[in-house]
C-alpha cells in the first residue's frame, strides 16, 4: 500500500486497495438485548448486509452481528467482478444437473445483478459501478474445444455471448468469447452504503462482536457474545461457512486466490474484465483509486494451506511482467473462497432446522451468490416463493461423479486428519535457524507446536491443533497467519480466530521469559 492509511481492517495481514479508501464507518446503532429480534444475521459481508437490508425493508426487525467490522472477511478482499457466467461453467451445470438448471443459474445471475444495480440506483450509491464487457479466452487446442462448448451452453442458458476478435489483454489467444453487460464496483463502498440504509430503516449492526456460541431455547436462538446475549427467532449464518462441524465441512473446500494491484508504465490498462482458462486461471480488470489506475490481476489459486503463498505471488508477478510494462506493484493480497462439491452454492434453510439459514460455497463468484443469498434467504423468511430455492437448497442431493476434483479434496481432508494425529517426528534443528517474521510447526517433547518469531525475535508458541476439528494449521508467510488446510479456518499470530469455521482461539503455550 502506498501512502494510504488503512481505514478498514480485513482478516488478512496484506491489504487490498478497497481498504485504503476513505469510507465513513458504520453508523451508530444500539442493540436492545431484552428484545427478541425477528432475524439475527451473523456476518457483515455482502451476504449478511444484503439479507439484512432486504428483510428490514420488508418490516422485519433485524440485527447483524459481525466479529470484525463490515467487510472484514472476503468482501474486503474480493476483486468484485459482477458476472452472469460462473466458475461452474454452463456445460458443467448442464452435465451435472441439466439444461433447465443451467437456465435457472443464468436467470439467478441476472437477478442478482439487477438487485445490485437497483440498490445502487435507489440509494444513489457512489461505488464506482460500471458496466463492462467480459472476455474468456483460450490458449491451447484443448481449451478452445472447451471454450466452444462454453459458448454454446452459455447461449442455451440465455446469457448473451459471442465469439470475438479481441480478449482485452496483451496475451496471445486462440479463441475469445465476449459476454455483454457484465460489471464491476468497489465492494466496500457498496456494502457500507447498504449498511447505512439498513440502519436508517431501524436495523442494528454490532461490530467487533464475535459469536462464541449459539443455543436454541423454546424456538429462540441465543447468541453469546462476551457478556451479552442476542436473541432472535431466525438465525442466518452469513459467515462464508457456518461454524462448527456441519454438512458443509465436507462439501466445501477452502481455496485462496492471489491478487496484485499494479501501476503500469503506460496507459495499457484493460477496459473490460478478462479471464484465461489455465488451471489455476488468471483474471484481469482495472480500478481507479484516488485518481490512480491499477491493473487488478488475480489468480494462482490453491487450496488453503497447501502451497506457499509467496510462490503464488511470485508466479503472479512473473506473469504480470511477461505481458505488461510494470512500474510498481503497490498492492498484493489474497482472500479465501469455498468450492462446493457439485459446483453450485448452498443457499437457504439448513437441513433439519426450521429457522436457521445459510449461504455458502460461492466459489469465486461471491458478489453474485452473496447477493442472491440475500434474496433467497429473505424470501424464505418472509414466506415468499423463490424460483431458485430448490436449485440451491442445502438439502439437495447430487452425485459428485462429475466433480472428480472434489473427490480428491475430500480424500485429502481425510488424509490430513490421520497424518496430523500420527505424523512422524520432525527434525527441529531448523527451529533455531528460524528467520524473523516466520512460522514453523515444530515437534517438542512429542507434541506439535506452532512457533512464530516476530521481527524483534520474540517467539510465540501455540497449540497448532485447529479448534474446529483438529487438523494442524500451517503458517502463511505472506499473510502472517496460521491457516487450517482442512476447512479454511484462520488464526492470527497470537492464535486469535480471524476466519471461521473455528470459534475458539488456538491455545497459547507459555514460554517463560519470552512471553
Ligand atoms: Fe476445520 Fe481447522 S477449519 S479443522
Amino acid at each position: 500500500m502506498e501512502n494510504n492509511e488503512q481505514i478498514n481492517p480485513r482478516d488478512s495481514y496484506t491489504e487490498s486497495p478497497w481498504q485504503a479508501v476513505d469510507i465513513a464507518g458504520t453508523p451508530h446503532s444500539t442493540a436492545d438485548y431484552s428484545l427478541t429480534y425477528d432475524v439475527m444475521i451473523v456476518g457483515g459481508g455482502i451476504t449478511g448486509i444484503t439479507t439484512a437490508l432486504l428483510l428490514q425493508k420488508a418490516g422485519k426487525q433485524c440485527i447483524v452481528v459481525e466479529g470484525g467490522t463490515i467487510g472484514y472477511g472476503t468482501t474486503g478482499g474480493t476483486t468484485a467482478h459482477l458476472n452472469t457466467f460462473f466458475d461452474a461453467t454452463y456445460p458443467e451445470i448442464e452435465r451435472d444437473f441439466n439444461e433447465e438448471a443451467a437456465k435457472l443459474v443464468a436467470d439467478s445471475g441476472k437477478d442478482a445483478f439487477a438487485i445490485i444495480k437497483d440498490f445502487i440506483d435507489l440509494y444513489h450509491i457512489e461505488c464506482d459501478f460500471e458496466y463492462k464487457g467480459a472476455y474468456l479466452f483460450s490458449e491451447t487446442d484443448k481449451e478452445t474445444k472447451q471454450l466452444t462448448e462454453i459458448l454454446e451452453a452459455t447461449r442455451r442458458a440465455g446469457v448473451e455471448a459471442i465469439e470475438y476478435q479481441d480478449n482485452g489483454v496483451p496475451v496471445p489467444f486462440q479463441m475469445a468469447v465476449h459476454f455483454v453487460d457484465q460489471g464491476q464496483f468497489h465492494p466496500l463502498k457498496y456494502i457500507y452504503a447498504l449498511a447505512a440504509e439498513f440502519i436508517k430503516l431501524g436495523g442494528v449492526i454490532l461490530e467487533k462482536s464475535f459469536v462464541e456460541e449459539t443455543i436454541a431455547e423454546d424456538g429462540i436462538h441465543i447468541a453469546n457474545i462476551g457478556s451479552q446475549s442476542v436473541k432472535a427467532v431466525n438465525l442466518v449464518w452469513a459467515t462464508h461457512i457456518p461454524p462448527g462441524i456441519t454438512p458443509f465441512t465436507f462439501r466445501c473446500a477452502p481455496y485462496r486466490s492471489y491478487v496484485l494491484g499494479i501501476k503500469l508504465k503506460h496507459d495499457a490498462y484493460p477496459t473490460g474484465l478478462t479471464y484465461d482458462m489455465q488451471e489455476p486461471y488468471h483474471y484481469f480488470r482495472t480500478h481507479e483509486i484516488k485518481g490512480q489506475k491499477y491493473l487488478i490481476l488475480g489468480g494462482e489459486d490453491h487450496k488453503t494451506g497447501h502451497d506457499e503463498p509467496e510462490n503464488a505471488f511470485k508466479k503472479l508477478e512473473d506473469y504480470a511482467h511477461k505481458y505488461y510494462r510494470v512500474e510498481s506493484i503497490p498492492y498484493r493480497w489474497s482472500s479465501q473462497y469455498y468450492v462446493p462439491v457439485d459446483g453450485l452454492p448452498y443457499i437457504g434453510k439448513l437441513t433439519g432446522h426450521d429457522s436457521i439459514y445459510v449461504g455458502t460455497g460461492f466459489n469465486g463468484n461471491g458478489m453474485m451468490f452473496g447477493t442472491l443469498s440475500g434474496k433467497i434467504i429473505s424470501d424464505q423468511i418472509l414466506g415468499i416463493e423463490n424460483n431458485y430455492s430448490d436449485l440451491y437448497s442445502p438439502s439437495r442431493i447430487k452425485p459428485i461423479a462429475g466433480f472428480s476434483e472434489f473427490v480428491k479434496e475430500n480424500a485429502d481432508v481425510a488424509w490430513r486428519f490421520i497424518a496430523d494425529r500420527f505424523g512422524a517426528e520432525e527434525d527441529l534443528d531448523s527451529l533455531k535457524e528460524l528467520a524473523p517474521e516466520k512460522g514453523i510447526i515444530a515437534e517438542l517433547k512429542g507434541s506439535k507446536v506452532a512457533i512464530y518469531k516476530d521481527a524483534d525475535g520474540k517467539v510465540t508458541a501455540l497449540n497448532p491443533t485447529c479448534t474446529h476439528a483438529g487438523c494442524i494449521v500451517s503458517f502463511n508467510d505472506a499473510e502472517k497467519s496460521w491457516d487450517c488446510p482442512c476447512h479454511g479456518g484462520r488464526f492470527d499470530i497470537n492464535g486469535k480466530v480471524t476466519t471461521g469455521p473455528p470459534r475458539k482461539d488456538l491455545e497459547k503455550i507459555p514460554l517463560g521469559n519470552n512471553e
